[in-house]
């Protein structure tokens, strides 16, 4: 054992009992496709009008500086997910690193991180879903969106969580399959709406570019600015950290886990700047701020009706891949931390087609609940500053790991690492100041509920910390 393994990093994979382990099936190109599947989704395709109404045309610099802190994030992931290539990502790292409270604190981050996207985006599946079904199936417009928008529930939000609930726990090979050949109707669907639209690129939609400065302005509930904006817009970035929480299924998880984390963040970080670029272009911002469906309705407008109507088509085919790797990860999370005793062990069974199907089940119930009720933009909001916690703890993690065994092998080294670290510590920081007060009220209030359980029941159930921990789990 290497000098700055704790307890935890003791707990190998390969010890564990076949109830607890989960399968190695993945090899690279199932991860870059996780990677890809996970990132491009209800960010770019409808955040994308949230973040036009608090920046105006500057919103093309929210998604740069978003993309540049999530970048620096990623690249510490990748040298964190490679140099511990269990399940469990930011939770497992920080475990190992810094110890129990702050895994807690992170893996809870990560827990709400996952939850709320898949309720996110399945609102914003739904958001082009609902116009297809009002006018195919006359579909109620009350039954699309939630009570906070004049409706009653969202019900093309819950009907996805639950088709996708259903392919997890049909088991994870034939879901990734699936998931593959979606990413790639998604990223077609982006660069036909960037090769339809950009012939009707307009300068003078960029003026005035800044039209509510950059810092975050404005009374709570209406936040405005470029950095208000890049908080919101981060939403459409991450996603490769589902890849690190499939480390314990990787084939091969030093070369397949660095490939599938950088790979798919140089991807979508191309495909974000063409897409933000051709939409402020070929229309003015304040005709598709806040639209649920911002991207078709700006083909609509330049008179391309049926350019709108296959990109609709494509994300209600192609966004549940998104849903399918957060709730994938969160499962994955849950576990982690119920293997580890910190949540109930029995919701860590996993079943005979390797799956862990009570969790999905619980998760699927809470994620449906809060996406029939909740609109995007909050539900997106308190993700992001569940992620951007996570990705702080990650940062910190490989900066600590630098100076504790700086010649421990690492499979990927982070270039400029103390920059890169730094540059993804203070922008994530920088970038919690910039959300909501809302949010940050609503994530301090999580925190002080997580923190409860963990005080009456994680901290005294833990695995490390009892010594007639169960076989199969036990410290060696
Ligand atoms: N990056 C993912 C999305 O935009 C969460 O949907």
């Amino acid at each position: 054992m290497a000098h700055w393994r704790t307890r935890k990093a003791i707990v190998e994979v390969e010890d564990l009992a076949p109830e607890h382990r989960l399968k190695r099936s993945l090899g690279w190109p199932h991860l870059v496709a996780l990677g890809v599947g996970a990132i491009v989704g209800t960010g770019i395709l409808t955040l994308i009008g949230v973040g036009a109404a608090k920046a105006g045309p500057s919103v093309i610099l929210s998604f740069a500086i978003a993309g540049v802190i999530c970048a620096a994030a990623a690249l510490a992931y990748a040298e964190m997910a490679t140099m511990i290539p269990a399940s469990g990502s930011a939770y497992t790292y920080t475990y190992v690193v810094l110890g129990e409270l702050l895994a807690w604190i992170v893996g809870w981050s990560l827990i709400l991180e996952y939850s709320l996207v898949v309720s996110a985006v399945a609102v914003g599946w739904s958001g082009y879903a609902a116009p297809l079904l009002e006018a195919w199936a006359g579909f109620p417009e009350a039954l699309t969106q939630g009570p906070e928008l004049g409706g009653i529930v969202n019900l093309p939000a819950i009907a996805i969580i639950a088709v996708v609930a259903g392919l997890l726990i049909y088991g994870l090979r034939e879901s990734a399959n699936v998931n593959a050949a979606l990413v790639v109707v998604k990223v077609i669907a982006l660069i036909v709406f960037v090769a339809v639209s950009l012939p009707y690129f307009n300068s003078a939609n960029f003026e005035p570019f800044m039209p509510y400065g950059f810092p975050k302005s404005g009374p709570s509930g209406s936040e405005v600015g470029v950095m208000a904006a890049a908080a919101i817009i981060f939403f459409a970035f991450y996603g490769f950290d589902a890849i690190a929480t499939a480390a314990e299924e990787a084939k091969n998880p030093g070369r397949d886990l660095s490939i599938g984390i950088v790979g798919s963040m140089v991807v979508c970080v191309i495909i974000y700047m063409a897409v933000a670029a051709a939409a402020i272009g070929a229309l003015a911002y304040t005709r598709f701020a806040n639209s649920p469906e911002p991207l078709a309705l700006i083909l609509r407008e330049i008179g391309q009706p049926l350019a709108a109507q296959y990109l609709a088509l494509s994300a209600v085919i192609a966004l549940p891949t998104v849903i399918l790797a957060f709730f994938y990860g969160q499962s994955r999370i849950f576990f982690v931390m119920a293997r580890d005793g910190l949540l109930p062990r029995g919701l860590a069974r996993v079943s005979g087609r390797g799956s862990p199907v009570r969790i999905t089940i619980f998760t699927g119930i809470v994620v449906a609940i809060l996406a029939g009720l909740i609109p995007l933009a909050e539900l997106a909001a308190l993700a992001n500053a569940g992620t951007l916690t996570a990705f702080i703890a990650v940062a910190v993690c490989m900066l600590v790991m630098r100076r504790r065994a700086p010649d421990a092998e690492r499979k990927f080294r982070t270039p400029l690492a103390w920059p890169v670290g730094a540059v993804a510590i203070l922008g994530c920081l920088y970038l919690i100041y910039s959300l909501p007060q809302r949010t940050q009220i609503w994530f301090l209030g999580a925190h002080i509920v997580g923190l409860a359980i963990y005080l009456l029941y994680g901290a005294r159930q833990s695995v490390a910390g009892t010594e007639d921990a169960p076989a199969g789990v036990a410290p060696r």
